[in-house]
């Protein structure tokens, strides 16, 4: 089987690079490498003789129809995924997310792809006060990112339904673990913590996230792919929710650090208060997370620990100036 993976720099992308290798299939990824995709991520899978790297955009047409040849399979990683960036310029995010989807559509159908898996998030559905989004909720995104993610499904759908395309989505909680830019909240705060700089936290930090391991992310992707059906979605959550504060807490414990590096700042526009998913239509094809979000995160904070060789140079350069625009005037 061959999967054109897009998106396969990146942090679960690369993920589910080796996971797809490590299961015998052959693997092209493509990606544009934005400031979030990393070939190191990739680098032990290099030399493998199924895997193929294309630098290629996702919107680009005539890239994605040469990439696509002989596949069976197209998974599609690629995205802007920060909400935060989504906030400060949304186009990238529509460009990539809404338009990029719809190319790779097109393309799909027009070499008659056997299966298109499109990554979404449990973030089109927005937030909850009580109880679990299913599959059959409305979507009702807040940010820019969400909203153009939630575009980028409907073009999926849209595409099952009128071309026949065999399609299927994945809605996935929030990811952690190794090898994730450092600008999400387990990323940043662990490198925080380690250099003993502030943990900025949104608000009252109360917000709810559903975390989910990076590994059980793939397999879930890995599931919806070969047993999924065609013009369903799948959600994906860890079923460990928790407060950003508790989250941050646990951090601050595991870096050997104290509270006093805790700093609220001022709260995310639009900033969704809680997110859960049901899981059972997932677990239905046999997957079930698997990692513990404890004993995940002790051993994140360990590979951060271990490898300032990866995270130190990413943080210098045009993070700092990102950085400075997100965090300076909070
Ligand atoms: P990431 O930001 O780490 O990686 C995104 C990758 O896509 C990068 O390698 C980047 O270079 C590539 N890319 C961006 N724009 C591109 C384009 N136009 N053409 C080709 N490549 C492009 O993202 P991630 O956190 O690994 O997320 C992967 C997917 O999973 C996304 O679709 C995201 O919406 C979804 N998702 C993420 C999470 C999470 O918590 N991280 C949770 C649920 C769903
Ligand atoms: O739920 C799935 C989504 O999870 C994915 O679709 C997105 O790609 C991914 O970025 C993530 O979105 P969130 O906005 O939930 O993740 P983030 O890590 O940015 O923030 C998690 C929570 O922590 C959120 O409530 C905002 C808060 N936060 C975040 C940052 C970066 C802070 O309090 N301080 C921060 O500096």
């Amino acid at each position: 089987m061959r999967i054109l993976v897009t998106g396969g720099c990146g942090f679960i992308g690369s993920g589910f690079v080796r996971l797809a290798l490590a299961r015998g299939a052959e693997v092209v990824n493509l990606d544009k490498l934005t400031y979030a995709g990393n070939p190191a991520n990739v680098a032990e899978v290099a030399d493998h003789p199924g895997y193929r790297f294309v630098r290629a955009d996702i919107a680009d047409a005539e890239a994605v129809r040469e990439a696509i040849e002989g596949v069976d399979a197209v998974v599609n990683l690629a995205a802007e995924s920060h909400v935060d960036r989504s906030i400060m310029d949304p186009a990238e995010f529509i460009r990539t997310d809404v338009v990029g989807t719809a190319v790779l559509l097109a393309a799909a159908r027009e070499a008659g792809v056997r299966r298109f898996v499109q990554v979404s998030t449990d973030e089109v559905y927005g937030s909850i006060g009580e109880g679990a989004f299913r599959e059959s909720d409305p979507v009702n995104p807040s940010s820019p990112y969400s909203a153009s993610k939630a575009g980028g499904d409907l073009q999926v759908l849209a595409w099952h339904r009128t071309y026949g395309l065999d399609a299927v989505i994945t809605r996935g909680s929030n990811t952690y673990g190794p090898r994730q830019y450092p600008e999400k909240l387990i990323p940043l705060f662990v490198t925080n913590a380690l250099d003993g700089e502030p943990l900025p936290v949104y608000g009252d930090g109360l917000q709810v996230r559903d975390w989910l391991h990076v590994d059980d992310h793939c397999e879930g992707i890995w599931a919806v792919m070969e047993r999924g059906r065609a013009g369903e979605v799948y959600n994906l959550g860890g079923g460990h929710e928790e407060t950003n504060l508790s989250v941050t807490r646990r951090i601050l414990e595991l870096t050997g650090r104290d509270e006093s590096l805790i700093r609220h700042v001022a709260d995310r526009p639009g900033h969704d208060r809680r997110y859960a998913l049901d899981t059972a239509k997932a677990r239905g094809l046999g997957w079930a997370p698997r990692r513990g979000f404890g004993e995940g995160l002790a051993e994140t904070v360990e590979w951060y620990r271990a490898h300032r060789d990866w995270w130190e140079p990413i943080k210098s350069g045009a993070y700092r100036a990102y950085y400075e625009a997100q965090y300076g005037g909070r």
